[in-house]
């Protein structure tokens, strides 16, 4: 892996930026795999800096990795909105090329196997992603076992606890998500791992240095040959680099 260790978030987010940038200028139809929360603010930030100079993204398809379930796109924290807010509203994409699972689906296994077929047809050139403290990657949850493919997923209580930051209190904070599996994360032709600040550093070490171990789903990351590791020093402290 390719680890990369920056002062700042925000200096990171301008490397991550412009990573994306050479996928999008390098391709002819780029597929943009993104995550949310707060760690890729950054990067969303110096992608938009990026847009308003120039950058053309008309030509760019986009898939998150996930959404609440129960909360409508139009809700404030779902992740529909979030992605509104940080980039879709500020840059150029087209909107029937951004796509994210239905938080709010009536029949939630139709919703996995239409997410399922909509990564099918437009492969991910780079993915996106952020970690739980928990060694989350998308909301594939540390478990006996990791799936493959778009499921819903119960959020752990330390995920609830953590996400509860962007809402009024844990409370509100909805209990299940659909998420891209496993397998999906492992098929994108190139991946970052981005992580920020002191309580994601001892679990960078055990994602990045300790076997793989599905309680630390970060970890599966170890079998894909284009991983960039892109940390602020503070996560990076348990690293010997
Ligand atoms: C969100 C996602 C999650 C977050 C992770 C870190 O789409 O997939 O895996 O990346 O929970 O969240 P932050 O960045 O808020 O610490």
């Amino acid at each position: 892996m390719n680890i990369r260790v920056f002062r700042t978030p925000s200096d990171a987010g301008i490397y991550a930026a412009s990573i994306l940038e050479r996928v999008v200028t390098s391709k002819e139809r780029p597929v943009l795999g993104l995550a949310t929360g707060g760690t890729v603010i950054p990067v969303y930030e110096a992608f938009v800096n990026l847009v308003r100079c120039g950058l053309d993204v008309s030509h760019v398809t986009t898939l998150n990795l996930d959404e609440y379930i129960g909360l409508a796109p139009d809700h404030p924290q779902s992740y529909h909105a979030f992605m509104n807010e940080h980039l879709f509203s500020k840059v150029g994409i087209p909107v029937e090329s951004t796509h994210l699972p239905n938080g709010i689906a009536s029949d939630l296994r139709a919703e996995c196997e239409r997410y399922n077929a909509v990564i099918r047809k437009n492969p991910i050139d780079i993915q996106i992603l952020g970690i739980g403290v928990n060694g989350h990657i998308g909301f594939n949850e540390p478990s006996h076992t990791l799936i493959t493919g778009t499921h819903v997923v119960n959020l752990s209580a330390e995920t609830i606890k953590m996400n509860a930051r962007f809402f009024q209190n844990e409370e509100e904070v909805p209990r299940q998500a659909i998420t891209m599996g496993v397998q999906s994360i492992l098929q994108a032709k190139q991946i970052i791992l981005l992580a920020f600040g002191a309580q994601k550093a001892e679990i960078i070490r055990e994602a990045l240095n300790d076997g793989i171990r599905t309680d630390v789903p970060a970890s599966i990351l170890q079998l894909h040959k284009d991983v960039t590791v892109i940390l602020d020093e503070q996560s990076a402290r348990h690293l010997d680099l």
